[in-house]
């Protein structure tokens, strides 16, 4: 019996040590080739270790520390192509990415080493796509909700996007892929806050994926949508039509008076 027993456990441990020691030895491989490519394309922005640059040039800074930002961040920033940024400024626009996926992985799990932050989500956190019919009501629902109250001051009621002080802007949330939707809240990017897990749960997060996914393809009801940026095109169009016919008018009515005035006069 004993000598069975050692055996069995001789052998599972066989089994699944060598395993563990490979998973280690390629994380650490991720992580050193991560270094390279941060050394090579992030370095001269963010330091030497991403302790960051604070010196200031043209009023920005050149670049913040990534200690702790996590491994969220980096597959946000580099995976919709606004890191590595050309120059600092006002806006990291988003743009094609220039790492593959193997690579983004790699820059996330190098930063993620640097100190604890969030860590990329799971599919299942953000994918609508295991909903019935009806809890994807539901969700859009209370997405919607979600999305009024916390989301419309800077990304306009239908996510269109708009202007933010110092010359930078919230882009349009059409066609954001959901798991960005997920970084983005839980990274809060420049301007933007962030919705951590504690304030905005992961669920609450889907919610607002769900409702956003849904009001890219809803049909505009009542006529011209005017750009669907609000009350500045609505209150620009209705200043030229509705004030620009009252002073038509009041140029007609004046035109017709005067005629009445001058036969006075000269009777
Ligand atoms: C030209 C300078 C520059 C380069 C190059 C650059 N960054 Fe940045 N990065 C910035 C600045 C400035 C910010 C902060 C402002 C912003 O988000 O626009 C930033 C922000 C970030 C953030 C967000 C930090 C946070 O608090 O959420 C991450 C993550 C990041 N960079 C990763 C990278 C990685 C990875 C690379 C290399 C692939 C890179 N950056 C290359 C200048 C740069
Ligand atoms: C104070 C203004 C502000 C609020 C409030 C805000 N955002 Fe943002 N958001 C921004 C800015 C600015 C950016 C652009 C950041 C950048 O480019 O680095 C942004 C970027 C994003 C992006 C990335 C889009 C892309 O093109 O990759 C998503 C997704 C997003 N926001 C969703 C939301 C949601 C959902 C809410 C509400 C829960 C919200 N935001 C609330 C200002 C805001």
């Amino acid at each position: 019996m004993l000598l069975l027993g050692l055996l069995i456990s001789g052998s599972l441990y066989t089994a699944f040590a060598p395993a563990q020691a490979q998973n280690q030895a390629s994380a650490t491989d991720q992580i050193a080739e991560g270094k390279q490519l941060f050394l090579a394309s992030c370095a001269f922005c963010h330091g030497q270790n991403g302790e960051g640059i604070p010196t200031v040039r043209d009023g920005y800074q050149i670049g913040p520390s990534l200690v702790g930002v996590g491994a969220a961040a980096v597959d946000f920033q580099v995976g919709t192509g606004r890191m590595p940024m050309a120059s600092p400024g006002a806006q990291a626009p988003r743009k094609p990415a220039s790492f593959n996926d193997d690579e983004v992985a790699a820059l996330a799990a190098y930063v993620a080493s640097l100190g604890p932050g969030p860590a990329i989500p799971n599919e299942s956190d953000y994918s609508i796509e295991g909903l019935s019919e009806t809890e994807r009501e539901e969700a859009i629902t209370r997405g919607g909700q979600i999305f009024l109250t916390n989301c419309t001051a800077c990304h306009n009621f239908n996510g269109a996007g708009g202007a933010m002080p110092r010359g930078g802007y919230a882009p349009t949330l059409h066609g954001v892929e959901g798991k960005y939707i997920f970084e983005a809240l839980l990274t809060g990017p420049q301007n933007m806050p962030n919705f951590s897990n504690g304030n905005l749960a992961p669920d609450e997060k889907r919610d607002v994926i769900a409702y956003l996914d849904s009001i890219q393809d809803t049909p505009e009801y009542a006529g011209f949508t005017l750009g669907g940026l609000g009350p500045v095109s609505e209150g620009m169009f209705a200043w030229l039509l509705g004030i620009g016919g009252l002073v038509g008018a009041a140029v007609w009515i004046a035109s017709h008076t005067t005629r009445t005035k001058k036969s006075k006069v000269d009777a």
